[in-house]
């Protein structure tokens, strides 16, 4: 069986949705089953037309019984005030029970990224996320330098070692760039190798 893996975002402009859809490439390009889905919304549809979201990713919302299935998580993150918005944090909030029962422990997470600009803080959304998977017992997955796009100083390029990313400016108007894709294949590839590296082993035990 292969490994599988839920890629989880939250998307209000689909930056992060193009993002996590070159993860999901690179997950599969590592024999893993790769699945998008999104986190519950948490606003009205009266503040979400007034914020001129246009509407939502066409994947899946994730539940929290769904996340025992998978063998690990890169959740794709849209910054809010340098970490994470609400409908995420809703959502793992609400896996107290999974917690509990230590249903997450030994499961793999990484994280990937957007912000309005180069200095909104991809890293510390990063760094915010990683107390969740600490208590819960799962283990981290960086990025690393594993990219070479990560050291191109030429021009703006998302991601960090934490994850990919992409920098989508204040109105939303800059696209996911080639560079930033790149990177995101990356993740998948790296995650996905040692993911099933790993579920391959626990088979043979
Ligand atoms: C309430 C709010 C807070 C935000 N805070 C930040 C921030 O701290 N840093 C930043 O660079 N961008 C910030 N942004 C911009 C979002 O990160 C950006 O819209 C998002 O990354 C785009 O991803 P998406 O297209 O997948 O929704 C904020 C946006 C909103 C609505």
């Amino acid at each position: 069986m292969p490994a599988k893996v839920y890629i989880i975002i939250y998307s209000l402009y689909h930056h992060i949705y193009t993002l996590a859809q070159e993860v999901q490439k690179g997950l599969v390009s590592a024999g893993v089953d790769a699945k998008i889905f999104q986190v519950p919304e948490t606003l009205s549809d009266e503040i979400l037309t007034k914020m001129h979201a246009p509407p939502k990713p066409d994947v899946p919302v994730i539940t929290v019984a769904d996340l025992s299935e998978a063998d690990g998580f890169l959740f794709g993150i849209p910054t809010r005030f340098g970490t994470m918005p609400a409908q995420i944090k809703a959502f793992l909030d609400s896996t107290g029970g999974l917690w509990a029962s230590g249903a997450l422990a030994g499961k793999f997470a990484g994280t990937f990224f957007s912000t309005a600009s180069q200095h909104g803080g991809q890293e510390t959304t990063a760094f915010t996320t990683v107390t969740y998977f600490a208590h819960h017992g799962m283990i981290y997955v960086p990025l690393g330098f594993s990219n070479p796009h990560l050291f191109d100083n030429s021009e703006v390029i998302g991601g960090s070692p934490y994850g990919a990313g992409t920098v989508a400016n204040g109105d939303g108007s800059r696209q996911v760039t080639n560079k930033e894709k790149e990177i995101a294949v990356t993740q998948g590839e790296n995650f996905g190798k040692i993911i099933s590296t790993y579920v391959k082993g626990k088979t043979a035990a």
